[in-house]
């Protein structure tokens, strides 16, 4: 996916799986929270409602696309519910950041 590429580490944005990750970390691997929440994020993209603030930090925020309701509740449905490969190199990222995995 543009931006997005779901596992390779890149300039433009967090991989999919490490939003599956984050989501499913924060909301206690509750699938509905998670996709109601990824769902929200994705009709308002705004600062205040980014929960990977690291990525916020590096990367900006991202733009509000424009999809139908639908599209949209299927992109974050596929987001919590693929299980996505761990890459290699995703262990080692959260240790060289320091970031908490809660
Ligand atoms: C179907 C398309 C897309 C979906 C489902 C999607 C979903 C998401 C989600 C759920 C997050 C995490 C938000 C958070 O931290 O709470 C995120 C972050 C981000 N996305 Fe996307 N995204 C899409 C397309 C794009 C595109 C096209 C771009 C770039 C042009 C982009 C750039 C970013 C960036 C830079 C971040 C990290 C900063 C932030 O959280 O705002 N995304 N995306």
């Amino acid at each position: 996916m543009l931006c997005h590429n779901t596992y390779k580490r890149n300039k433009k944005a967090p991989p999919l799986v490490a939003i599956n990750q984050v989501y499913l970390r924060i909301y206690d691997n509750n699938w509905t929270v998670a996709q109601e929440q990824i769902k929200f994020f994705l009709e308002n993209p705004t600062e205040e409602n980014v929960v990977m603030k690291p990525a916020l930090k590096k990367f900006g925020l991202m733009p509000k696309l424009v999809f139908d309701a639908n599209n949209t509740n299927d992109f974050a449905q596929v987001l919590v519910e693929t299980e996505f490969e761990i890459p290699d190199w995703f262990n080692a990222h959260y240790i060289e950041h320091n970031l908490s995995k809660r």
